[in-house]
């Protein structure tokens, strides 16, 4: 695992856009796995301005995103399609048509689930999966005890994670308690996966991910048997690691290397 803790959150999301536009340049027709969340909205940012100077195109790219509330349509306000079309698509060069979220109101929500990693398999896989981490450690929404090696499946989300998004809906607004999610081990299927977590408040979650025992307590610890997993952090995330100061030293030395 490469762990990268940065000074703050503007250097984790430019570290991400990097690692996109790199991507994406190498490859422009790239299959990426996409985020919901406080945690990306930086980043998106970054990728709209980048994209708007001509550094960055999604033109071919296909995008799918980790996740979907059951029972919000794509045009609810709080859904993830939404949220997803708000936050980038509308605003950068990617085909519409070419971006993947699962729907949150198919009649049979097992089904979607399969037809969406059938959709995944289809367009060869997930080239670069963003994650974010819930303070319980959740990845997508596989929440605490999640099998490791779970697919794509309906998902009943923790108390905790529907307080957590309860600052995303209104008093008045029904507020759904399961989702869709990719599962852990479509995650771990990602040719390579950046897991981004900025605050105090994901400090424990972090510690768990990076140092925890790999445990279905901690689905984030999955991402210790994946060969191309970056972790990237601001400063406070990374507040509780035991081995913060080897991580900054070996992240200078795989820099140095890099440039040789
Ligand atoms: C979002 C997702 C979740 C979030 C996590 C952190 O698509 O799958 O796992 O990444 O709940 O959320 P934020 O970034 O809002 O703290």
């Amino acid at each position: 695992m490469r762990l990268v803790i940065l000074p703050n959150s503007d250097d984790v999301a430019e570290f991400a856009c990097d690692l996109f536009a790199q991507q994406l340049t190498n490859k422009p027709k790239s299959v990426l796995g996409l985020a919901t969340g406080s945690s990306p909205t930086t980043l998106y940012q970054k990728m709209i301005s980048r994209q708007k100077a001509g550094d960055l195109s999604f033109s071919q790219a296909t995008s799918f995103n980790l996740d979907e509330y059951v029972g919000l349509s794509g045009d609810h306000p709080q859904s993830y399609r939404h949220f997803m079309n708000e936050q980038l698509f509308n605003h950068v060069d990617i085909d519409l048509a070419r971006t993947f979220v699962p729907n949150g109101v198919a009649d049979n929500p097992n089904d979607e689930c399969k037809r969406y990693e059938e959709l995944i398999a289809l367009a060869g896989g997930i080239d670069l999966q963003l994650l974010g981490i819930g303070i319980n450690g959740h990845i997508g929404f596989n929440e605490p005890l999640s099998s490791l090696s779970s697919r794509t499946r309906v998902k009943t989300l923790t108390k905790s994670t529907i307080e957590a998004n309860s600052r995303f809906f209104g008093d008045d607004e029904r507020q759904p308690t399961d989702s869709m999610t990719m599962g852990i081990g479509t995650i771990l299927d990602a040719r390579q996966v950046v897991l981004l977590a900025t605050g105090a408040h994901k400090a424990q979650a972090i510690k768990g991910c990076v140092e925890g025992p790999v445990s279905a307590s901690c689905p984030a610890s999955a991402l210790q048997l994946h060969e191309h997993a970056i972790v990237v952090v601001d400063e406070a995330a990374a507040a509780e690691l035991t081995m913060k100061d080897y991580a900054i030293w070996a992240e200078t030395r795989h820099q140095a290397m890099e440039q040789m």
